[in-house]
């Protein structure tokens, strides 16, 4: 297993790395990724994470020609719009893709579309340039777990699985790219992410909806919704109500030989002290980014995590999709 900073990337021979999987730095999270002509590599990375085969891959882009290559038909005025402000960014859209896209990277021959990003970091554009060939990357965390926001984070979970892990440090944004897409006409966010539904609603303005969630009985329109998220080992309880205070002294004495951690914002007046305390930080930008490493952090420590809900607007939507799918418990 070799550790490489990006900003050294030109010492190593990636192309030979990339006969299999390589963990790449993203502004969002870590990801695990192969070139999207390496069928076998696109197999592995389904294996490492033991993700569903059903579940697609985002596929990353250095630039607009690459975008050219992979979708069938124009790209509709309003990408246009949102490619101009958030590209290179945290935002993925959805479009049709190409025949000659591999089935394992829409998640099966019937899905007809594929989701683009292209990362804003310019030392990962400039290698998936040299490398000549888009890259597919989910989050490179074990399927099910909180998303990985250093690469200390990956090495815990892939470990020796994996050759090649590319080193940028911590992500500055720290959750996942929203993903949006135009279905049935509608302007749709499929998961929000580092680009808020305001921003998005402002660009395009007109209404946007957020389908993060599958309604009982309806098919996932996003197949990612479908499966566990986001969950630590131990159990998380997620206060919601407007008397969270009263309801965290409550579960706490009920489960009172448990050594809790409390995800911690602050400004909030807590009823009492716990065991660990992970401090996320007073703005939505700041728990943003430290949401997954504390849920990591206090897994480790802790036999439970309590976490306050966020109110749900501007980057507290995406918070509150994590956070909802990680909690064992609403309360
Ligand atoms: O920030 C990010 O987006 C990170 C970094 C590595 O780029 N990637 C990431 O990938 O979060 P992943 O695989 O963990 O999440 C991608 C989500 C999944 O929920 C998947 O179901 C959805 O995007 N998705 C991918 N392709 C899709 C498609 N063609 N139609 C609908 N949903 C799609
Ligand atoms: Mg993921």
């Amino acid at each position: 297993m070799k550790i490489v900073k990006l900003s050294e990337i030109d010492s190593v021979d990636i192309q030979s790395y990339f006969k299999s999987p390589v963990v790449i730095p993203t502004e969002t999270v870590y990801g695990l990724s192969a070139k999207i002509d390496n069928e076998e590599a696109l197999k592995s990375i389904f294996r490492i994470k033991g993700r569903p085969s059903d579940n697609p891959l985002i596929v990353h882009i250095s630039d607009f020609e690459m975008l050219s290559n992979l979708i069938e038909g124009e790209v509709p005025k309003e990408y246009k719009v949102l490619m101009d402000l958030f590209w290179p960014g945290p935002l993925t859209l959805l479009f049709k893709c190409k025949d000659s896209i591999s089935p394992i990277i829409t998640g099966g021959e019937n899905r007809k579309t594929v989701a683009i990003r292209m990362p804003k970091n310019e030392n990962l554009r400039r290698m998936i340039k040299k490398l000549g060939v888009p890259l597919a990357a989910p989050s490179a965390n074990t399927s099910g777990k909180p998303s990985p926001t250093t690469v200390e984070h990956v090495i815990e979970d892939f470990g020796e699985m994996v050759d090649l892990y590319i080193d940028d440090g911590q992500c500055e944004i720290g959750l996942e790219s929203t993903v949006f897409g135009i279905i049935n006409g509608q302007y749709t966010i499929l998961r929000p992410g580092g680009v808020t539904m305001e921003e998005i609603k402002e660009a395009l303005g007109c209404e946007i909806f957020v389908r993060n969630k599958t309604e009982k009985g309806q098919e996932a329109m996003c197949p990612g919704q479908k499966y566990t998220h986001y969950s630590p080992t131990h159990p998380v309880y997620l206060f919601k109500g407007a008397d969270w205070q009263t309801n965290m002294i409550k579960v706490r004495n009920e489960v009172s030989e448990l050594r809790i951690g409390l995800l911690k914002r602050q400004g909030l007046k807590y009823p009492d002290s716990f065991d660990e305390e992970y401090i996320l930080g007073e703005s939505l930008k700041e728990c943003t980014g430290n949401i997954f490493s504390g849920l990591r952090d206090l897994d480790k420590k802790c036999d439970a995590i309590f976490v306050v809900g966020f109110e749900l607007d501007e980057e507290g939507l995406a918070i509150m999709d994590r956070l909802e799918k990680a909690a064992k418990y609403v309360i």
